[in-house]
């Protein structure tokens, strides 16, 4: 079975699954994190390269406050606890996203993270947080802007390639496989740029139940197509 390089998550369903169990939504998130977790350990052990999930978008910021506190939390959390796995996995973590409107020591966190991690080349996982898809091509821009006036960059020979280096993404592959799980059929913008060829692969099963049969399946259905575009060998 030939292994997508990189896979790329929307974790949707966490909010139904809870409610389903006659549960309150943070229940749902508490588990959706450990599903995290799980899956990245065992993507790491097939030995996919790239693993990027969204985790907190742009948009979410409009939730009721007590569940973005609760995510923020559960953030918070995570992010600490990762520093053990990314050790155990050999695995560099990256936060993808404007980091800007979370809290000092969410940032000190991410920044502790990502320093701890920087020299693993095992797997590279990154976590979306605070981020949009229009909002990285803007913020992306808005350098690139800035280096045409100084004269670094000079706007008539940029390329393909050159734009996509001022993405937050910068120097990581496209997704081969982009997994959506709870039923909806959207992108949300995520990755917008990044998605233009990749294989999209849509389930109802909630994030939460979402276990290493399911990522199995995903893959084969990333094995059943043909691919012609974007990073097909
Ligand atoms: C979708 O459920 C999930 C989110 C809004 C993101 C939160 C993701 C987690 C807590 C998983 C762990 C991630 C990290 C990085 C710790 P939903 O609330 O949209 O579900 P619904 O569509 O059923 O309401």
């Amino acid at each position: 079975m030939e292994l997508p390089e990189h896979i790329a998550i929307i974790l949707d369903g966490n909010g139904r699954w809870a409610k389903a169990k006659g549960m309150p939504r943070s229940y749902g998130h508490v588990v959706g994190c450990d599903n995290l977790e799980k899956i990245c350990n065992f993507a790491c052990e097939l030995g996919i390269k790239y693993l990027t999930v969204y985790a907190f978008s742009t948009e979410n910021w409009k939730r009721a406050e007590e569940e973005v506190k609760t995510l923020m939390n559960l953030f918070r959390r995570y992010l600490k606890r990762c520093i053990k796995s990314a050790h155990k996995n050999h695995m560099r973590v990256r936060i993808i996203g404007d980091p800007s409107r979370l809290d000092p020591d969410i940032r000190d966190s991410i920044r502790l993270l990502e320093k701890e991690s920087e020299n693993y080349d095992k797997m590279f996982f990154q976590i979306a947080l605070n981020y949009g898809g229009r909002d990285e091509i803007l913020r992306g821009v808005q350098k690139i802007c800035e280096d045409v006036g100084s004269g670094k960059l000079s706007a008539d020979k940029l390329s393909e390639a050159q734009f996509s280096s001022y993405l937050d993404t910068a120097d990581i592959p496209d997704p081969d496989l982009l997994i959506r799980t709870s039923g909806e059929q959207r992108i949300s913008n995520f990755l917008l740029w990044q998605l233009a060829y990749s294989e999209m692969y849509f389930t109802n099963v909630p994030w939460p139940d979402f276990n290493n049969d399911e990522l199995l399946k995903a893959i084969e259905y990333y094995n059943s197509r043909d691919r012609r575009y974007g990073n097909a060998k």
